[in-house]
């Protein structure tokens, strides 16, 4: 097999075997195909697309390119939720202790965030001695005992993603569907999940900026999930605005705990119901999407979900009294209020801006070796469609530093106001197929 031939059958349209795609995966993984024989694969695949089966085997050859964790110690089903990105999203934080609180299995591998605000890890990191450098042994304890643990992640899981990504990015073709979506599903499934929730954004914030390519996105992603025999699907969730009111890290663990207490924004607190009760179904802990968010919510309201959280924070090393006193967590030394220049309703916030006006506080790595403030951030005071008077505050910023200048001109840049508008919806759609 030489690789020169598959490239050129997929750039001319053509479907490339089982045998192909291993070759190419395996090959590049090994170093035996070059970067520009893989870069112009990658671009033939961005042309010419994929079909089904290819992507599931692209996906599959991916997996086998490094370890897998093997979670069938854990009894019961291991489901996995996974977000394509977004600003200030929270819902992780929530939706664990949540799940677990009804007895589902969450084994959850994180990393740490690049661009906008931090990953769920560095969110974690914000409670004073939590830590997720953690066996995985002691990893596969915790769930089966208290069915709820996070885990760094280790080891060498799907290294030919790593490397194809990293090239990808470098030479335009990042933006395919088939590499998108075998990219994300190599790494849930590599990490065990025997199911998977996706939560695909779309909007401003968003990886996939319109509705019609997060659904193609997400369409993919199912089927490749379901073709390799993970139960898998996908909600489209909306981020032309932050989900919250929280941008950042700190600030994001202190609304994260709200939640959990029945306390949090109500466009968090109906998406964590969302991705929540699907979890719970495809868990086999509930039968209908109702029964589950019932007990969702009975068990926010009965204590049961802020008592999981506690013990899996104590569980990991972290404060768990941070739970009952939010003041314990990292404190930015400026609160600074952007007071709204005019009357009216906000018609727009930017999103995407708005993760970056978190960043340039310190709450977002521009680079890998960038190191985050844990307690700076923003805290939106209105969502769009609500109502605004002159002067009112929209948002506070949680500083280190006492000049904001960039911070606020980057924040009227990216919030308007004008007439009534309606608000956004949430959820567009559900894919199951
Ligand atoms: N996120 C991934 O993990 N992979 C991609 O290809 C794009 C976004
Ligand atoms: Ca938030």
């Amino acid at each position: 097999m030489r690789m020169v031939d598959i490239i050129s059958k997929k750039r001319d349209g053509k479907e490339i075997s089982t045998e192909e795609i291993n070759f190419f995966i395996e090959g590049y993984t090994k170093g035996t195909i070059p970067d520009y024989q893989a870069s112009a694969m990658a671009m033939a695949i961005y042309f010419q697309d994929m079909n089904d089966r290819e992507k599931a085997d692209l996906t599959m050859a991916m997996v086998n390119s490094g370890e897998t964790i093997d979670l069938s110690s854990i009894d019961g089903i291991k489901v996995d939720k996974h977000s394509t990105g977004g600003v200030g999203d929270t819902t992780t934080l929530v939706l664990a202790p949540l799940v677990a609180s009804l007895g589902v299995p969450v084994a959850k591998m994180s990393g740490r965030g690049l661009g906008h605000t931090g990953g769920t890890i560095d969110k974690l990191e914000s409670i004073s001695g939590f830590h997720v450098e953690i066996t995985k042994d002691e990893f596969i304890k915790l769930v089966n005992e208290d069915k709820v643990a996070v885990m760094g992640q280790t080891g060498n899981l799907t290294p030919a993603d790593k490397k194809l990504y990293a090239l990808r990015d470098v030479t335009g073709s990042v933006n395919s569907i088939a590499l998108i979506a075998s990219s994300i599903m190599s790494k849930k499934i590599a990490a065990g999940a025997d199911a998977i929730v996706l939560d695909v954004k779309t909007g401003t914030g968003a990886f996939m900026k319109t509705e019609k390519d997060a659904e193609r996105l997400a369409h993919a992603m199912v089927k490749i999930g379901n073709d390799v025999g993970r139960n898998t699907m996908a909600i489209i969730s909306d981020m032309s605005q932050p989900l919250g009111f929280a941008v950042g890290n700190a600030l994001e663990v202190k609304e994260a705990i709200d939640t959990l207490k029945g306390n949090g924004p109500e466009d968090l607190t109906e998406l964590v119901l969302a991705l929540g009760s699907q979890m719970v179904v495809l868990a086999k802990g509930a039968e209908t999407l109702a029964e589950a968010r019932k007990k969702l919510i009975e068990s926010i309201k009965s204590g049961s979900a802020i008592k999981k959280f506690k013990l899996f924070v104590k569980n990991q090393g972290g404060d768990p009294s941070i739970a009952d006193d939010t003041d314990k967590l990292p404190q930015a030394k400026y609160k600074i209020d952007v007071p709204s220049k005019e009357s009216g309703f906000i018609s727009n916030i930017a999103a995407d801006e708005i993760g970056i006006a978190a960043m340039l506080l310190g709450a977002g790595r521009a680079t890998k070796e960038d190191k985050i403030d844990l307690a700076v951030g923003l805290i939106m005071h209105k969502k769009v469609g609500d109502k605004v008077e002159a002067g009112d505050p929209i948002v506070t910023i949680y500083s280190n530093r006492e000049d904001v200048k960039d911070v606020r001109a980057k924040i009227y840049d990216n919030i308007s106001i004008s007439n009534k508008v309606e608000k956004p919806v949430l959820i567009h759609k559900i894919i199951t197929e």
